[in-house]
C-alpha cells in the first residue's frame, strides 16, 4: 500500500490517502496538547504506544464482534484503516468520576457509578467540544435515531469488554472517548484510536494515573506511563 497525499492533520494524528481509495494510513505523532490545544508538548515514545496500543484493542474488540476501521499495523507508528466518514461526535463513557464531569457536578475523583454514563460531545475545536443530548444531534442532523441508539450500545459493549480484558492486566478503565466513522455502505464502525491520549487509566492496586492526566496536570512520568500500559499490554 503506497502513502500518498496528507488529508488531515490533527493534534496528535496524521492521515494520509493510499493508492486504494478503500483505505487510510493513520500516523501517531509524539506532539501533545490539552485543554483545547492551550497546553502542548512533546512525549517521547508517545505516536508507538498510542499506534500498538490501538491496534491491541481493535483487534480485541473485532474478535468480540464490534466492527472497527483497523486493517492492519504497518510500522511503530503507523496503521492501516478503512476510510470512513468520521460522525462528528464524540461518544464518552464514564465508569468513575474524573475529569471533567467531577468540575461539572461537583463529584468527588475515584467515585465508581453504579451504571456506566454515556456523553456526546459535538466535536468543533473552535466551541471547545460542547456537551450534546439527542435533541440537539437529531436538530442538527449529526446522526439520525437509530444511529444515536447504535451509538450508545456500541459504546456500552465497547466498555464491557475493554474493562473486563483490562482488570486482567491491573488496570481499571475509569474513563475514555470514542469516535465512530459511516463506511460507504453506510454502516457504523469504531474509528479513531483508543490509548492513553483519549482513556484515563488507573493501577488497580495503588490507583496511580498511567493516562494524559499526568501531562494535563504536570504530574511527571508521562513517559513511563505510556510506557507501562504498553508493556502490561504487551506492546513492547
Ligand atoms: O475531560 P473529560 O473528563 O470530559 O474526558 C473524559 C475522557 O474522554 C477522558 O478519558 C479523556 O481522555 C477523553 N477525551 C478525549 N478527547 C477529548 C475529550 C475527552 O480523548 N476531546
Amino acid at each position: 500500500m503506497e502513502k500518498l497525499d496528507l488529508l488531515y492533520e490533527g493534534k496528535a494524528k496524521r492521515v494520509y490517502k493510499t493508492d486504494d481509495p478503500r483505505y487510510y494510513i493513520i500516523e501517531y505523532k509524539d506532539e501533545a496538547t490539552a485543554f483545547d490545544g492551550k497546553k502542548k508538548g512533546i512525549i517521547q515514545g508517545k505516536g508507538t504506544v498510542n499506534n500498538k496500543v490501538s491496534a491491541v484493542f481493535f483487534q480485541l474488540l473485532e474478535e468480540n464482534g464490534v466492527p472497527t476501521h483497523f486493517v492492519e499495523l504497518l510500522s511503530p507508528t503507523e496503521m492501516l484503516v478503512k476510510r470512513v466518514e468520521i460522525i462528528p461526535l464524540e461518544v464518552i463513557v464514564r465508569n468513575y468520576a474524573a475529569g471533567s464531569i467531577s468540575r461539572r457536578l461537583g463529584l468527588e475523583e475515584g467515585i465508581k457509578f453504579d451504571q456506566p454514563i454515556v456523553e456526546f460531545c459535538y466535536k468543533n475545536d473552535e466551541l471547545g467540544d460542547p456537551m450534546v443530548n439527542n435533541y440537539h444531534i437529531l436538530a442538527m442532523k449529526l446522526a439520525n435515531e437509530e444511529e444515536i441508539n447504535a451509538l450508545t450500545q456500541q459504546a456500552l459493549r465497547i466498555n464491557q469488554i475493554l474493562s473486563q480484558f483490562l482488570l486482567g492486566k491491573n488496570i481499571i478503565l475509569v474513563d475514555f472517548k470514542l469516535e465512530f466513522g459511516r463506511t460507504d455502505e453506510g454502516d457504523i464502525v469504531l474509528a479513531d484510536e483508543i490509548s492513553p491520549d483519549t482513556c484515563r487509566f488507573w493501577d488497580s492496586a495503588t490507583m496511580e494515573k498511567l493516562d494524559k492526566d499526568r501531562f494535563r496536570r504536570d504530574m511527571g512520568g508521562v513517559e513511563e506511563a505510556y510506557m507501562e500500559i504498553a508493556r502490561r499490554l504487551g506492546c513492547v
